[in-house]
């Protein structure tokens, strides 16, 4: 940012002076020794650069001292005239600069705050449906487990998978509400001490069905050294399951993916790679945003949730991908003292 976008964007300060609301003693001081410099410049400019040739195209059009008189008004009026136009142009022009820009920041400010506010208005929304629908599944799980029990044996197998199927959609349903609600809640940390390592391993493990049924070659490319850190334990296993999720799903045809850690001075770092379908730069802007999705039963929440988790742990996400060649997900953990 320039100096004067600096001065004029600013909003006014508490320990500013100010003559009234949003304008300064500093833009007044400022816009002064602005004038006055511009002044002095288009002086010169007149002066060394303009005044000789015009002057002389003046004498040769209006000789002789008969036509001195005429001359010198002439010349008088053009030099005013010069002086005082290009001025006011030059700071005319400066001022609607700032205030367009200006302008354009507020309406911008505006439609993030008003997409904010969809945004937190439809995730409580969310969370309130979650929350009234949960006890009834759990209701609804118990009585179906319940007559699954009594009926077992007495129904031909075609009806008693009906009950299974039953059975099946109410814990999907509840899968759902769970990561909604857990999407909602605040992330309360409970730090100890977690090897990264270990995570990798365990959720490549823990999704090892879902990788042999899409033909992913998996490669762990873990630190020899314990990746050790500080950490909610819950919540970085259940972010770095959503990344690999992620990744497993952009790759429905097969392909590579790959679980890295290391430790550097101050960082711990995870990244999650694959070469699935990838992401334009308009796709990546809009990656953290709850209930942005391009999966038929994807709710969305998956990398928002991992967000907020990194986020309150001190550390950063970042995404780097290229549609059609592949994304890699980084997660980077500041490394805490006891760790
Ligand atoms: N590794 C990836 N490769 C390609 N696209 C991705 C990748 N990770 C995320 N995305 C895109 O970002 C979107 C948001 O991801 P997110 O995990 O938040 O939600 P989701 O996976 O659609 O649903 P869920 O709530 O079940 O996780 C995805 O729908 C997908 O379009
Ligand atoms: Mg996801």
């Amino acid at each position: 940012m320039s100096v004067l976008s600096k001065v004029f964007l600013n909003e006014p300060r508490g320990e500013m002076v100010t003559f009234k609301k949003g304008f300064s003693i500093r833009l007044v001081i400022l816009f002064t020794v602005l004038t006055v410099v511009l002044t002095g410049s288009v002086i010169l400019v007149w002066e060394q650069v303009l005044k000789p040739p015009y002057y002389h195209w003046i004498e040769r059009n209006y000789p002789g001292p008969a036509n001195a008189a005429q001359r010198d008004r002439i010349e008088q009026r053009s030099e005013h005239f010069f002086i005082s136009m290009t001025v006011d142009v030059i700071v005319v022009s400066i001022l609607l600069t700032i205030v367009n820009r200006k302008q354009r920041r507020l309406v911008e400010a505006n439609q993030r705050l008003a997409h904010n506010e969809k945004v937190a208005t439809l995730g409580r929304v969310a969370a309130q449906v979650a929350h009234e629908v949960r006890n009834p599944l759990t209701g609804l799980l118990l009585y179906s487990e319940h007559l699954k029990g009594k009926i077992d044996g007495k129904l031909p197998n075609g009806d008693a998978v009906l009950i299974d199927k039953i059975i099946d959609t109410i814990n999907n349903l509840t899968a759902t509400t769970e990561q909604i609600l857990n999407f909602a809640r605040p992330v309360t940390l409970a730090p100890k001490r977690v090897d990264l390592n270990k995570v990798a391993q365990d959720v490549s493990q823990l999704l090892s069905t879902e990788i042999a049924a899409h033909a992913i070659e998996t490669k762990l490319k873990l630190d020899d050294a314990p990746v050790m850190g500080l950490l909610d334990e819950p919540s970085i296993r259940a972010t770095t399951l959503n990344l690999v999720l992620n990744a497993i799903q952009a790759m429905p045809a097969g392909g590579h993916l790959t679980i890295s850690t290391s430790a550097k001075s101050n960082k711990l770092l995870l990244a999650i790679t694959d070469t699935g379908s990838g992401m334009t730069p308009d796709q990546i802007k809009q990656i953290f945003e709850p209930f942005n999705t391009t999966k038929s039963r994807g709710l969305g929440l998956g990398m928002p949730y991992a967000q907020k988790v990194i986020q309150q742990h001190g550390g950063q996400i970042v995404v780097e991908s290229q549609p059609g060649k592949g994304t890699e997900v980084r997660i980077e953990l500041p490394v805490t003292e006891r760790s």
